[in-house]
Parts: C-alpha cells; structure tokens; sequence
C-alpha cells in the first residue's frame, strides 16, 4: 500500500456503498477487525454495530483487555457472552479443521440471530489477504480454513463485507498508524483461539489448562522483553499437546500434560521462524508452568521449527 490516506478514502466510500442500511461488525480486539470497525463507524455512524463475542477459548484476562483497546480506539460495541455455546460445541472435538468448521458455525449463527435483531444482513469482517489465501483461495491448497473465511456456513443468509481483503499484515500496521489508532503492543491471535492451541481434543479442563500455560509465557516473555533481555517476538506461545508423559511431583509419580512453547519471528505470517531464546528464560518458562499446574503439566517442549515447513500454530 503506497499511500494509506487513499486507502483510508476508499474504504470509507466503498462501505458507504456497499451498507446501504445497519451492519454488525465482528470486532475481537486484533488489530484487523478493529481497524474494520473504525472504518465501518466512520462510513455508517450509529448504523455500525460492533459485536464482541467471549466464546470461552480467550486468553486470560482477554475480555478486559480488548474492551480496555476498543474503547480506546474509539470503538462503540456490545459484549455477547457465549461461552457455553462454543464449548458445548467443541467438546470432544479433535480435528483442526473440524474445530474451524464448528467454531466459524457457532460464530454466523450468534451474528445471523443479532443480525436479525437489528434489522441487517450485512457483516462487517477484517478478513486479510493471507486468511483467504491460506484457506484456499486462488490456486492454493487448503492450508488452514482460517475461522473467518472457511467456517461461513453456505446457507447463511449474512452478506460479507471485508474492507482488508486484499492487505497483508504490514500494511495493516501502516493503516493502523494513519488511523491513529492505540499501539496495542499485542500479538496475533488466531480468531478460534485457545481451541487450536488445545492440540487433539478439546475439554473445558484442556482449555483451562492451555490458558494457565499461555499467560505464563506471555508474562514471562513480556517481562524479558520490558528487562531488554529479547526483542519483541512476533507471536509467543504455549500448546498444550495430546501426549501423556511420566513426571515426579516431590515423593509422587505424576502422568501428566506436555507443553510445547512456540515462540517466532515474522513479518507477515506468511514465513516465521523460530526464535532462539536465552536458556535462563526458557527455564524460568518451564518451571513457571510446571509449579503452576502441579501433576497437570510435567514437560515442558520448545518448537524449533520454522515455517514453512510447520506452520505458526500447531493446529
Ligand atoms: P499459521 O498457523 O497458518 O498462522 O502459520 C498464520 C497466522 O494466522 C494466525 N491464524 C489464524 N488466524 N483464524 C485466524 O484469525 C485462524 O483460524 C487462524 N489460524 C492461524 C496465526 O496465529 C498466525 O498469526
């Protein structure tokens, strides 16, 4: 993107055309949807609903912090709270791309039934170039139906509107900086969250468990970064994996949980690579996961893998 102030203009007078009446706009506090969100505001005023949904599968103390973001970027939402709904309908699922199917599912029919409410059909998404491209389209293989584009089930009667479709991820920072939305200092997160960071089948212990491990390597990671000890990673990490592994836990044998810590470096996701880290910090992260879960987590894994050949995450 040459010059973002066009973009910004162009955007603005696409949405108006296309939105001729309300709109919901999906906003889950990444820096893509809210910069739809802004834009969708902008161009329709008190007809932009901005919607964000707690499915259950965030990252702790999520709920607070992205309302904490939206406000400050200026956007008006509503929370729906709709935990039960997503749990109940991943429990026991295990396939990644079913985990997508269901969650993308559960997501249109929460917007069809506030769609309705309000009077639309018109959903307002922060789609990207690489969430398309990697669900397959073009002449690309199915990499990952990223929720967003792979879960719209064919009979939903919600029209997508998707002002980013065609930018990456840098040129998204770039729009965000010419909107003079809030640094939010905050990594990617993939929109099924904590669903494909369950590695096999999801319960509401496993996700409990993935949320404990993940907020300990977010603050662990964090406070190297505030110490000036790394720089910045482009996203930090921990998959609770479906393997089972021998621990001791003072006198006691433990059969526990591993954990693997994705840590890389990336500029627009297409590529990543994986970060080394200093020992010291990875076993602080190891033993801060392992006292945390006493008996839950016993090991504690580091993903070496550059993408290509894995990908970022692990589902
Ligand atoms: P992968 O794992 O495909 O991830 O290398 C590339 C980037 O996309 C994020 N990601 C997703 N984002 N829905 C999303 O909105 C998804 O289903 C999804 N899967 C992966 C991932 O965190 C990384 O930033």
């Amino acid at each position: 993107m040459n010059d973002p102030a066009a973009f910004h203009r162009e955007a603005v007078e696409k949405l108006r055309a296309e939105v001729d009446g309300p709109a919901i706009v999906a906003a889950s506090g990444g820096i893509d949807s809210t910069i739809a969100a802004a834009l969708a505001q902008e161009a329709l005023g008190e007809r932009a609903h901005a919607l964000f949904v707690d499915t259950g599968l965030l990252r702790q103390g999520e709920v607070d912090a992205v309302g904490g973001y939206l406000r400050a970027s200026g956007i008006r939402y509503t929370l729906l709270p709709a935990e039960e709904r997503f749990l109940s309908a991943l429990d026991g699922v295990a396939e990644p791309e079913e985990k997508r199917r269901r969650i993308g599912e559960a997501f249109i029919r929460l917007f069809e039934a506030e769609a309705d409410r309000i009077g639309t059909n018109r959903l307002v998404q922060g789609t990207i170039a690489p969430d398309w491209i990697e669900s397959g389209g073009g002449a690309r293989d199915t990499i990952k139906s990223h929720h967003n584009v792979g879960g719209v089930p064919k009979d939903s009667r919600l029209t997508l509107v998707e002002p980013l479709r065609d930018l990456y991820k840098d040129e998204v920072r770039q729009l965000a900086e010419h909107l003079g939305l809030p640094h939010a200092e905050r990594q990617p997160f993939p929109g099924p969250g904590l669903a494909v960071r369950v590695a096999g089948p999801i319960s509401r212990e496993r996700i409990r468990i993935a949320r404990r491990a993940n907020a300990a390597v977010e603050e662990e990671i964090d406070a190297a970064v505030a110490r000036g000890e790394i720089r910045r990673p482009w996203q930090y990490f921990a998959v609770l994996l479906p393997v089972r592994s021998v621990g001791v836990t003072g006198d006691n044998r433990a059969h526990g949980d591993a954990v693997t810590v994705r840590v890389v470096d990336s500029v627009d996701a297409m590529t990543a690579t994986a970060m080394p880290l200093p020992a010291e910090l990875l076993r602080r992260i190891a033993e801060r996961i392992t006292r945390e879960q006493p008996g839950v987590v016993t090991r504690v894994l580091y993903d070496v893998t550059d993408k290509p050949p894995a990908t970022i995450e692990w589902e």
